[in-house]
């Protein structure tokens, strides 16, 4: 039989006698590649080992003088996981939350068939701060927009009477919802889907922010589509902001042909766009809204599906379920981190400190259109793309920003993604900027 011995805690862990705290970044890679799926490339000779603060991580990177030892240092974080840290990393409000819950309230963990009485808590609050009638607690991001999916597709057997073998999801291109067989079925990216079809019948694709392509679809087979799929900002693909126009005009066009509008604002929600939810940006409400990321304020997990009475009302018992959606604990954290959200103001700090941050990277720009193309964004889901250019490569960018003390990372080949915690100070944008400012003139 084969075991295992554990011991110790932080960087006492030890495993097979194998101490964590002594280990180097190329040691951490090579494990990694040994006994790791090779599904990531992260940066090199970088480790994080802890948080200094909301915005601030401790990494760890070889020592210059001596290969079996490492140095730490301080990162300002300016990608805060793909925007599920807006609350900034070990939030207090949230952190009491859990500890408070585990140590005195004691309810980790029960399963969807018995009622559990943070359940209640958090679809008050999930449906108060959507504006939804309902809501349907998940795990992964990519489950709520999974979930949204087959709601669309029973939505539009049972509602709209399309033969169930015959329902189109129209998505956009360029679109990223994750990476269930289901979401890359959508996907037009090849990297992700080369060599896991079969994919899923009944999809079609129309260009992003192009209303014109999308009614000729829905003039054309619109009696058997049931929804578009979208997010409000497309944020892997290069945070690409569509024009003010495009989701009014959209939502109309859902509207004349009893089309549902899905928005998946897993990246987009929680105040990174400066407002609670993207599509506030629009002046639109979707039907169904996927959310995940934020929704678990950087702690744990935590995604749902907000809708329509009648759209969510699809579902019945045994069609759907999750043993950890909206357990015990992820009730408490999605309620927490939507109390944060709305205590400290993330919106109002992404309005604001994104329109600081803006303003700066266009002014780069301005002193380097040589190399920086355009830079884009709504409150803090800002990105900046460079000329395609051998030399401009933001991978590089990347890398080179480590050594300036930021963590940001490239989306695409020639983009540059950045999107700190909602929390993050003027002080630290100004030396998140310096850096982007020294790397870019150094290209
Ligand atoms: C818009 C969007 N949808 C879905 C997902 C998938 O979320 P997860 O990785 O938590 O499954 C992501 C992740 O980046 C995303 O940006």
């Amino acid at each position: 039989m084969t075991s295992v011995n554990i011991s110790g805690y932080g960087d006492g862990l030890t495993v097979d006698g194998i101490c964590i705290g002594e280990l180097t970044p190329s040691d951490h890679e090579s494990i990694e590649k040994e006994k790791g799926g090779q599904n990531y490339s992260p940066l090199e000779n970088v480790v994080v080992s802890k948080v200094k603060d909301s915005s601030t991580l401790i990494a760890r990177r070889p020592h210059p003088d001596d290969v079996k030892k490492f140095i730490e240092t301080e990162l300002i974080d300016g990608l805060c996981c793909y925007s599920a840290v807006n609350q900034g990393q070990l939030n207090q409000t949230i952190v009491d939350a859990v500890v408070k819950h585990l140590n005195e309230e004691k309810l980790p963990t029960v399963p969807r068939s018995i009622r559990h009485k943070y359940m209640s808590a958090f679809l008050l609050a999930a449906t108060g701060i959507t504006g939804m009638d309902k809501v349907v607690p998940k795990v992964a991001g990519v489950e709520s927009w999974e979930l949204s999916f087959k709601i669309s597709r029973r939505w539009g057997f049972y509602k709209k009477g399309i033969p169930e073998e015959e329902i189109i999801i129209v998505g956009a291109k360029g679109n990223f919802h994750g990476r269930s067989v289901a979401a890359i079925s959508m996907s037009d990216d090849e990297e992700s889907r080369a060599g896991f079809g079969p994919f899923l019948p009944g999809i079609e694709l129309v260009p992003y922010n192009d209303v014109n392509s999308l009614e000729n679809l829905f003039k054309d087979k619109g009696d058997r589509i049931a929804s578009f799929m979208v997010e409000p900002i497309q944020g892997e693909a290069g945070v690409i902001v569509p024009n003010d126009d495009y989701f009014t005009k959209v939502a109309y066009l859902c509207k004349k042909y009893n089309i549902l509008l899905a928005m998946d604002e897993v990246q987009t929600g929680f105040g990174r766009t400066g407002m609670n939810f993207a599509h506030q940006l629009f002046g639109v409400k979707p039907d169904l809204m996927g959310c995940g990321k934020a929704a678990g304020g950087g702690i744990l997990p935590v995604s749902f599906v907000a809708g329509r009475k009648d759209v969510i009302d699809v579902l019945t018992p045994g069609s759907e379920g999750s043993t950890f959606g909206g357990y015990p604990l992820a009730s408490v954290v999605g309620t927490y981190a939507i109390k944060v959200m709305v205590d400290e103001q993330l919106a109002e700090n992404a309005r604001n400190n994104g329109a600081y941050l803006l303003e700066i990277l266009n002014g780069i720009k301005k002193d380097f259109p040589d190399k920086i193309k355009e830079v884009r964004g709504k409150g803090l889901l800002t990105a900046f793309e460079m000329h395609s250019e051998k030399h401009l490569d933001g991978h590089k960018v990347s890398v080179q920003l480590l050594n300036h003390g930021v963590y940001a990372k490239e989306t695409h080949h020639t983009t540059v993604r950045l999107a700190p915690a909602l929390t993050i100070n003027k002080n630290q944008i100004d030396r998140l900027s310096e850096a982007i400012r020294s790397v870019i003139k150094g290209l």
